[in-house]
């Protein structure tokens, strides 16, 4: 599978960010009540690094979303196929998504948890591709900021597929 991509970020660039974030987020969040809310699927080796590797007492949960229309682009109508399990009302809720394309589902995902009062909502992101953007969503934390390719590797798919490569790479069908 690796033949088909051309790296773009090493396992050791993404570890090193990784640190830098979870340090950030120790430093940002300290004493506060916070809930760390994963999107499935693509989230999943970034959650698993990003919470080890801050330093504080905090509770992890699961959403998974998906935006149907067909395409390879997402139309903005998110449907929540599994829910938090946790209550985010009055504490600090931050959402952790592997990549940020057009933003729309961000943007609904965002206002969906806002009707719930957290106390505060803030997104971190691995990925950023701005030039994409269709929607203005605030990115409070950006792991790397990337140009317009379609990538995959560590939890990013083609077709459901290449999540588990180790690094992030530029897909060549
Ligand atoms: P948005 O609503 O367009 O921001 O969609 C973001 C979602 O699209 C991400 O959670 C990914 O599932 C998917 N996506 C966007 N760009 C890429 C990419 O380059 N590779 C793999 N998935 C992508
Ligand atoms: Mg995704």
């Amino acid at each position: 599978m690796r033949d088909r991509t051309t790296p773009l970020l090493t396992e050791a660039q993404i570890q090193t960010r990784v640190r830098e974030l979870g340090a950030q987020l120790a430093a940002d969040y300290a004493g506060k009540d916070l809930v760390m809310v994963g999107l499935l699927n693509g989230v999943y080796p970034f959650f698993a690094d990003l919470t080890r590797a801050t330093a504080l007492e905090f509770e992890v949960s699961f959403m998974q979303v998906s935006s149907y229309g067909g395409g390879t682009e997402s139309t903005g109508e998110v449907h929540i196929l599994k829910d938090l399990d946790a209550s985010i009302q009055g504490r600090h809720a931050l959402v952790v998504e592997d990549i940020v394309d057009t933003g729309l589902t961000l943007f609904k995902v965002r206002n969906l948890l806002l009707d719930r009062e957290p106390a505060s909502l803030k997104i971190c992101t691995l990925l950023d591709k701005p030039s994409r953007r269709r929607v203005e969503v605030p990115v409070d934390y950006i792991g790397f900021t990337i140009e317009d390719h379609f990538v995959v590797g560590y939890g990013l798919d083609y077709n459901g597929k290449l999540r588990n490569l180790p690094y992030v790479g530029v897909y060549h069908p």
